[in-house]
């Protein structure tokens, strides 16, 4: 009997957790996770931590989390809230048994033994007011077992930009590493050089669109946030364009061809749908377009490809 209960349990302490996750990326009065032994514990001031944990002490002052006081602490009991029990315990819960019992790892709220949903849940039981990362209980990172502090070091932060492990792009590039090669590419958005950042067209916290976008890659609204030039409207636009969007030609990260194109050769590209046997709705080629060499470089007459205020054709 035994072994058909435990996975029951298993089962409604994973509901409960995630319930718990899902409580707090809602309402921000939802109790943080805690840890085992820290059950019937108390707040104590947090001058206390200093004692033995010195140097956390002493990084705490110039972190950003410092806007949470470590002074004046009530020391009341649970009860009253952890909000109003600020400090080193609003992340690591109360201290009472942990300074009374150091040597029992249990006591204390440790993000590094703590399961990823934990973690979350304790992280957002603040950070659940920003639009930034209020989707990243359903987000594709965390369902891929990622958690905050895959990316964020709150006392060892390698970079000053919002307490990050690493440096953008590197931080990505340690897990994306196919990436990496994206954007080694001939033509590619200047990620490596600091002009674009991965993080312009994506959120890492999650989005409710594909590809954890920021803005959609279907209506090209992602590109338009830089590219206001190739929104329109024009008074003739190009279907390719307005219709099947910038990645039908595109890449969005990088190419080996010049200006991000999906193929080495304009003529190619264009030929995929003006043929006379395409199904895609576009006309084929005038029959002067002879494919001699003239006729080739299809942009050096239809110049204006994105759109055009003035010709049908796209020639100006
Ligand atoms: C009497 C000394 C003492 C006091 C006071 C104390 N700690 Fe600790 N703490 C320890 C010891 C010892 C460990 C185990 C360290 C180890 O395993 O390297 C520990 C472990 C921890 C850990 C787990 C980290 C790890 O890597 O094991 C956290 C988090 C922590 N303490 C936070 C706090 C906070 C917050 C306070 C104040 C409420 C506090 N401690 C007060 C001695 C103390
Ligand atoms: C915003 C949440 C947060 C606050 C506030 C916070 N910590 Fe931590 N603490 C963490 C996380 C997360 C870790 C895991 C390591 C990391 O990410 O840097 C950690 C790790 C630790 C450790 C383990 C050793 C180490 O350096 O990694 C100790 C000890 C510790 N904290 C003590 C403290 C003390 C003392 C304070 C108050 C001065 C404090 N923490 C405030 C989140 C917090
Ligand atoms: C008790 C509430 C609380 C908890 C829990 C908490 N934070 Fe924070 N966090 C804050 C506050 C307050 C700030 C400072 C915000 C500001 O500067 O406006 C902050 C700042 C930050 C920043 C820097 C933002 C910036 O613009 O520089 C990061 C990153 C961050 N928190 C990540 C985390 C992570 C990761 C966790 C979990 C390990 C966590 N926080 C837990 C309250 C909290
Ligand atoms: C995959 C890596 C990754 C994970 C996981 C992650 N972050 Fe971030 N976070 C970032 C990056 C990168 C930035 C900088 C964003 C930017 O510059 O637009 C950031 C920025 C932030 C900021 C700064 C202000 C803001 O809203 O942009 C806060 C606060 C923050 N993260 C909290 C969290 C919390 C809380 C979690 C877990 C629920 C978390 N992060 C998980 C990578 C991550
Ligand atoms: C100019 C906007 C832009 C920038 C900058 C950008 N991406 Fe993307 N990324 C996209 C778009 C659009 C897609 C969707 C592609 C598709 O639908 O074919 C995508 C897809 C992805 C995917 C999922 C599909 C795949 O190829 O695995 C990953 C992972 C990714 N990007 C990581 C990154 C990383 C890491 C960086 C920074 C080093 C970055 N991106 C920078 C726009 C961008
Ligand atoms: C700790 C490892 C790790 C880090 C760091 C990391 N990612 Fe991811 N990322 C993953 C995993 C795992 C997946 C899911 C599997 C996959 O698609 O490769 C993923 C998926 C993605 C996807 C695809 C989402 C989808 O809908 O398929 C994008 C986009 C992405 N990450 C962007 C980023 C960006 C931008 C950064 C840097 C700010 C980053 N990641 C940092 C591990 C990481
Ligand atoms: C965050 C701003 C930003 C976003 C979003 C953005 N771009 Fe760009 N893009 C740039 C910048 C800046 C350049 C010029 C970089 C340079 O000088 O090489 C550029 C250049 C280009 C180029 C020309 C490259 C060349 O070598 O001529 C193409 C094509 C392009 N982007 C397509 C896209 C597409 C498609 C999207 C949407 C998936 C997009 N961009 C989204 C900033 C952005
Ligand atoms: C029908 C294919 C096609 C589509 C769809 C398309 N482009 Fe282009 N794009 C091109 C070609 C071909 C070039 C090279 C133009 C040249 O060499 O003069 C180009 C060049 C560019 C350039 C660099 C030169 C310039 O004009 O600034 C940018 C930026 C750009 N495209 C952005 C976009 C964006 C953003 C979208 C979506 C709104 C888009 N493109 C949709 C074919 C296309
Ligand atoms: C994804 C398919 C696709 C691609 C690739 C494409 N086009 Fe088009 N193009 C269309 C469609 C569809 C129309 C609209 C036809 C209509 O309005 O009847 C169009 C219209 C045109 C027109 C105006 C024709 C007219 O009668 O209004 C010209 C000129 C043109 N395209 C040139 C090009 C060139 C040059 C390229 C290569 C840089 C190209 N197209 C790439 C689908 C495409
Ligand atoms: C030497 C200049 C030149 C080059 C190069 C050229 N075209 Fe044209 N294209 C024209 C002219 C002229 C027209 C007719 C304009 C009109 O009817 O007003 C035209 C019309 C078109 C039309 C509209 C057909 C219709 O029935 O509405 C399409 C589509 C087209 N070209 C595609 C292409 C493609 C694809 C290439 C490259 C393979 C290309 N063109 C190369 C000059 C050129």
């Amino acid at each position: 009997m035994r072994s058909a209960m435990k996975p029951r349990f298993l089962l409604l302490a994973l509901a409960l957790l995630l319930g718990g996750v899902v409580a707090a990326a809602q309402a921000p009065a939802a109790t943080p996770p805690l840890a085992a032994g820290q059950a019937g514990s108390a707040y104590v001031p947090n001058a206390a931590c200093k004692t033995c944990h010195a140097e956390e002490f002493t990084q705490y002052q110039t972190s950003p989390h410092a806007k949470i006081p470590l002074s004046g602490v009530s020391v009341s009991s649970p009860a009253g809230g952890e909000r109003a029990q600020p400090g080193c315990q609003s992340c690591h819960g109360p201290g009472k048994n942990h300074t009374e019992n150091p040597g029992d790892p249990s006591t204390i709220f440790n993000f590094r033994t703590v399961t990823p949903a934990a973690v979350i849940g304790r992280c957002l039981s603040c950070h659940n007011t920003s639009h930034e990362q209020v989707n990243f209980a359903s987000s594709v990172h965390a369902r891929n077992g990622l958690k905050c502090t895959d990316c964020h070091s709150i006392h060892h932060p390698e970079t000053e930009q919002v307490l990050l492990k690493l440096p953008q792009p590197q931080l990505c590039y340690s897990c994306h590493q196919a990436r990496r090669a994206d954007f080694e590419m001939p033509s590619h958005h200047k990620v490596n050089e600091g002009m674009v950042q991965c993080t312009d067209c994506h959120n890492p916290h999650g989005t409710p669109l594909p590809n954890q976008l920021r803005a959609s890659d279907a209506a090209d609204a992602i590109c338009y946030t830089c590219h206001v030039d190739k929104r329109g409207p024009f008074v003739y636009e190009h279907e390719a364009v307005k219709v099947d969007g910038c990645l039908t030609c595109h890449n969005p990260h990088g190419s080996s061809n010049p200006h991000l194109l999906k193929v080495s050769n304009v003529n190619i590209l264009c030929l995929q749908c003006h043929t006379a046997s395409s199904f895609s709705g576009a006309p084929g080629t005038p029959s002067f377009h002879n494919q001699t060499a003239q006729y080739q470089s299809c942009l050096s007459c239809h110049t204006q490809i994105h759109g055009s205020n003035f010709s049908p054709v796209f020639f100006y």
